[in-house]
């Protein structure tokens, strides 16, 4: 077996929840955003004739974007969870590996990618749990801020990564590893001899 059970379905729940995160990300950044919503409200609002401070508007475009944050949060929490079950999975998990020397360079970046995205994804979700949770830990707003702000830094590398690993997997899948996704979804090792038309499926 190349790839447990285990693994896979960690793997496609990371990815959904993953994908979940960067989309309440961009949701903000984009059609949710407070400061765009907040001119909005304030012109349309005035061309009916009523008149609202910037302060209003900002009140009234929070809100309209606060049950959409609310998914971060809870996306968030499913995020820490499945950290644990990646460490519990770190020590337990029997899918094959291959030894690290063994391979060639572009497998090597590949793997040493996974680590970097891993330790990415734990500083994730150690920052976010930390601001979420700033006045139980009795820290300052002030402090709170600062990793708020390089959470938000770090958030890049989320967004760069996901789309290279999507684009890169396709790729080698389309190219010379075939039967590369699918090995994630059912776990067995398949190596296609696409010309001869022979299929050899190997557990
Ligand atoms: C939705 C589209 C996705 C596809 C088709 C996909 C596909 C794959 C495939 C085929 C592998 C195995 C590659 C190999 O053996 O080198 C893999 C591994 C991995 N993927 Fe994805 N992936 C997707 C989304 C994601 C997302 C959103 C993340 C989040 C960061 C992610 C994180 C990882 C990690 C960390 C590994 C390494 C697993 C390990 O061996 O420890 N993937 N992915
Ligand atoms: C892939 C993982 C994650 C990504 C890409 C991400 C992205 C972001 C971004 C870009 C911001 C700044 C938004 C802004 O101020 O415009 C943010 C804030 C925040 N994130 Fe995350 N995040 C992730 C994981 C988490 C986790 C695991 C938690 C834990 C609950 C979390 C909780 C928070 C909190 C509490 C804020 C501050 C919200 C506020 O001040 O209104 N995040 N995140």
């Amino acid at each position: 077996m190349k790839c447990t059970v285990g693994l896979r379905i960690w793997h496609w729940l990371n990815a959904i929840v993953v994908l979940g995160l960067l989309g309440t990300f961009f949701l903000r950044k984009t059609f949710l955003s407070w400061r765009t919503n907040s001119e909005i409200l304030m012109t349309k609002l005035s061309e009916i004739d009523i008149e609202i401070t910037s302060k209003q508007a900002e009140m009234l475009a929070k809100a309209v974007r606060a049950g959409m944050w609310e998914w971060h949060i809870i996306l968030g929490y499913a995020l820490a969870f499945l950290m644990l079950y990646r460490i519990y999975l770190f020590f337990t998990d029997t899918s094959e590996k291959v030894d690290f020397s063994s391979l060639d360079m572009h497998h090597k970046a590949v793997k040493i990618s996974y680590y970097f995205i891993y330790a990415v994804l734990l500083f994730m979700t150690v920052s976010g749990l930390t601001i979420h949770f700033h006045q139980e830990l009795g820290m300052s707003k002030d402090f709170a801020g600062t990793i708020k702000d390089i959470h938000e830094n770090v958030a890049y590398v989320v967004a760069v990564f996901v789309p290279l690993h999507i684009v890169g997997t396709f790729v080698a899948d389309a190219t010379d590893e075939k039967g590369l996704v699918s090995t994630m979804i059912h776990g067995k090792k398949i190596i296609y001899k696409v010309e001869e038309n022979i299929v050899n499926d190997k557990d």
